[in-house]
């Protein structure tokens, strides 16, 4: 069974008198697997959170349907296993992390022994057990998109749909969502992730979609899309100037092209990532 499936999905938002039609999403068509992460990437106004908020039955759409685990998006049993995380969650700031999670597990009907159980494994699990007993007002971005993922989690859906789940937070606090998006992986959850930052979910994602102005212009495995097949690049330390020469000719007495000998590059967040981490104050500054 399919965790997500739509056909032909569309939606066009109506601007009033005379302005006509926006066409926010146009035909799609999207496969995800029981298990799997699937990143919807796409620049601003591409038409990802439509997308959401139409598998969610947010919305209606104009053309074409959609389903969760087989159910027609547009029936309330079809949301019984998803959790959500909004593009810009509001909670109420003077609650603590440990309360918000209790209006939220009560929601879901959860009460006493059960309920604290749940906000001590989702604390434990989100990485803010530290924190619990601060009030939201004083948490980092980072922090509030964490306490948000465990709100999402509380009922233990088996699909997340996570708008944007990085937007806005810092590096470090970027790769703690990230870790702890591949932990639920592990966990045997399907995610379903939006974002228009596509160097950020490529270590996460196991496939991705590239919207742009509401049609899927590029999707496919991360791995093979971001693998350049006809080259092979070899890094080297310690080599002598002189011998690069040499290695130069083999190759093209091997009938290869050099294309370029350099100094690999890194990402500026790796750099900065490492630096913190040598950091003997720790890696914790955000919290
Ligand atoms: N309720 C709405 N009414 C009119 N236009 C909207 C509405 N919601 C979104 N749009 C427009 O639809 C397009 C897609 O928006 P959205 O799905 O939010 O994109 P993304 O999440 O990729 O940034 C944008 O041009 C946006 O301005
Ligand atoms: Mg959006």
């Amino acid at each position: 069974m399919d965790a997500i499936r739509t056909q032909n999905l569309t939606k066009k938002y109506r601007l009033g008198w005379r302005l006509g039609k926006l066409k926010a999403l146009e035909g799609l068509n999207l496969t995800v697997r029981e298990g799997e992460v699937y990143g919807l990437l796409g620049p601003n106004g591409s038409g990802k959170s439509t997308t959401l908020k139409l598998l969610l039955g947010l919305i209606e759409p104009t053309e074409g349907e959609a389903w969760l685990f087989d159910v027609p998006c547009h029936k309330v049993e079809s949301r019984l296993h998803v959790g959500f995380l909004p593009e810009n969650p509001y909670f109420y700031r003077f609650l603590t992390g440990a309360e918000t999670l209790e209006f939220y597990g009560k929601l879901c009907r959860l009460r006493g022994a059960a309920l604290r159980r749940r906000i001590d494994e989702l604390l434990e699990l989100v990485g803010l057990t530290h924190a619990r007993n601060r009030r939201l007002a004083g948490y980092s971005k980072g922090m509030l998109q964490r306490i948000g993922l465990a709100q999402a989690l509380i009922h233990d859906p088996k699909l997340l749909l996570l708008d944007e789940p990085t937007a806005g937070v810092d590096p470090i606090g970027s790769r703690d969502i990230r870790d702890l998006i591949l932990r639920l992986k592990r966990m045997g959850k399907t995610v379903l992730l939006s974002s228009h930052l596509l160097a950020q979910v490529q270590e996460v994602c196991d496939r991705i979609g590239v919207l742009h102005l509401g049609k899927m212009i590029l999707e496919g495995n991360v791995q093979t899309l971001i693998r350049d097949q006809n080259r092979l690049a070899i890094t080297v330390e310690n080599l002598p100037e002189p011998a690069k020469a040499t290695v130069e000719s083999v190759v093209t007495q091997a009938g290869g092209r050099v294309v370029s000998i350099e100094h690999p590059q890194t990402t500026l967040e790796a750099l900065f990532l490492e630096a913190v981490r040598k950091d003997p104050r720790g890696m914790h500054y955000h919290d």
